[in-house]
């Protein structure tokens, strides 16, 4: 696309290993996934990132708790997402932990760059903390429980902490931050999102401890290691360095930085919209493009956390569902930014009627009709029609669309888009009746099926990104060789002539366990 650079960095958030993962988790990384494969498909250098946040006091309570030490805690935990990320066919180029070296150099080198700047000072904080959110709160902020427990907005018991402390002057700030999404409108999405950080910043900003000494897992402070740095800047400098910071004059990280996306859910848009890019402007680099702040998913009215005992495991949604059918579900059901509710009977609406019926449906029928009628090969058509035209025009007018959406992180607008054609598509294949013409009209037919088998790999293709397993098998049944999917190949049409397998459905109904059989 015109005025963007060639390359694509976009990470996820960086999961605390105190969790065991659940489909909160996957939500974020499968939104990540699907736009990492739009992106490389639309021939961009892509730099997917996720990985795990293996310090804090959280962590470390959670260590403590297991009885282990912390080190070899987090080399456990963290491996549980590895494998889920496997699991779930993620295609990250990179997984990093805050553990690892080339993660502590970078931390320092920004510590030291802020030091350097006058913009970190020791003092001491007087203060609540909640360690469950990993986060300092104003007083105002909080509210007290009939048991005399302060409690934070998200529910995190928060309690009072006295120490020595770095600061860094996030109160100079305010201004700058103010600036900065004046001249940058797409910083911060969705809308709402960008609204209520303007109002927390305009609020007014206090300087932010970003020291702590009265435990010991984490990054040390250069040169005063009584001192560990705040778990959110240690945290938020990953970004960073899995693009080679501190070198900043690397080629690989004059390529990907900035960022271009920083997806997170909306609990943690704060440090993404407000810290982060005032620490790295403090540092003198650049802050990143975009981040987009996601709903939630909720389980019973209420936010799936370990806490509240509501979790969904992705590994059981997809060994009932199927994966690329959960993870359709999952960008298609709930408008991307909004919280969602997921359920049984939408989940089994969706796969039912849009990917059994109405795709799988569609690419059956014309792929058996060819099988039986046109010896097995995509038949050569003849002359198009206005309604062949129009049907081709659609399909081909996707894609601008979908590069629209897919940069506004508008995952549901454009499988909404895609579905939009595959029902043209369904109408077209009813009102031209193929079967009809087997007898009165052979060239007819050839074409018509010629047309859907066409458009049916306009929408394949493009339907990759969110179910890469299901629609390679249905590109292999349309003969689509595996090196002619990238969107550059959309502008290449089906060769008539080529053979085709036997055709088999790739988008199975679900069928209830209890009727099965039956
Ligand atoms: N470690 C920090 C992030 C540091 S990034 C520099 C953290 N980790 S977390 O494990 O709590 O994961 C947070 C992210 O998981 C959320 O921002 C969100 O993307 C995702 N989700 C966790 N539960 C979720 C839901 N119930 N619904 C949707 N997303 C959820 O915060």
């Amino acid at each position: 696309m015109s005025g963007h650079k060639s390359s694509y960095y976009l990470t996820t958030p960086i999961y605390y290993v105190n969790d065991v993962p659940h489909i909160g988790h996957a939500y974020t990384t499968l939104a990540c996934d699907a736009l990492a494969r739009f992106m490389r498909l639309d021939g961009l250098d892509v730099r997917f990132l996720t990985g795990t946040d293996d310090h804090g006091q959280k962590v470390e309570k959670s260590a403590q708790a297991a009885g282990v030490d912390p080190q070899a805690f987090t080399d456990k935990v963290s491996e549980n997402f590895r494998s889920l990320w496997s699991d779930l066919g993620i295609t990250n180029d990179d997984f990093i932990r805050t553990t690892e070296a080339r993660h502590v150099r970078a931390c320092q080198a920004l510590w030291s760059k802020l030091v350097d700047a006058d913009e970190i000072y020791l003092g001491s904080y007087a203060g609540w903390y909640a360690v469950r959110d990993e986060a300092f709160y104003g007083e105002n902020e909080l509210t007290e429980t009939p048991d005399g427990k302060k409690v934070a907005p998200s529910g995190a018991e928060a309690e009072w902490v006295e120490e020595p402390s770095y600061f860094f002057r996030l109160s100079d700030w305010q201004d700058k931050l103010l600036a900065f999404y004046e001249a940058n409108p797409d910083f911060i999405a969705p809308a709402s999102r960008r609204n209520e950080v303007i109002s927390f910043v305009k609020g007014g900003l206090r300087d932010l401890s970003v020291s702590r000494t009265t435990f010991k897992w984490g990054v040390p402070v250069p040169g005063d290691p009584d001192h560990i740095m705040y778990v959110w800047l240690d945290a938020l400098t990953n970004y960073a360095t899995a693009v080679g910071f501190p070198d900043t004059d690397s080629a690989e990280f004059s390529k990907f930085w900035p960022a271009d996306l920083h997806m997170v859910g909306k609990d943690i848009v704060r440090f993404h919209a407000v810290y982060w890019p005032a620490f790295l402007m403090a540092a003198d680099v650049a802050p990143p493009t975009r981040v987009f702040a996601h709903g939630w998913l909720l389980n019973r009215g209420e936010k799936m956390s370990k806490s509240v005992g509501n979790v969904l495991r992705a590994q059981d949604l997809v060994e009932k569902y199927g994966l690329d059918q959960v993870r359709y579900y999952l960008l298609r059901e709930v408008p991307f930014g909004n919280d969602g509710y997921i359920s049984h009977e939408t989940m089994v609406g969706r796969i039912n009627s849009d990917l059994a019926n109405d795709f799988g449906n569609l690419a059956q029928r014309v792929l058996s009709m060819i099988g039986k009628n046109c010896g097995g090969e995509v038949p050569a058509p003849g002359d198009f029609t206005a309604a062949d035209t129009a049907l081709l025009n659609a399909a081909q007018g996707l894609l601008p669309r979908l590069r629209a959406d897919y940069r506004e992180q508008a995952f549901h607008r454009a499988l909404e888009a895609t579905w939009g054609v595959v029902g043209d598509a369904n109408r077209y294949v009813d009102d031209q009746a193929p079967w009809a013409l087997r007898k009165s009209d052979p060239p007819r037919m050839a074409t018509v099926l010629y047309v859907v088998a066409e458009v049916i790999r306009h929408l394949a293709i493009l339907a990759q990104p969110v179910m890469p397993g299901s629609i390679d098998r249905m590109l292999d049944q349309l003969g689509v060789a595996p090196d002619a999917r990238s969107f550059a190949a959309l502008e290449t049409p089906l060769a008539a002539g080529t053979r085709l397998p036997p055709p088999e459905g790739v988008f199975p109904r679900y069928v209830e366990p209890d009727q099965d059989g039956g």
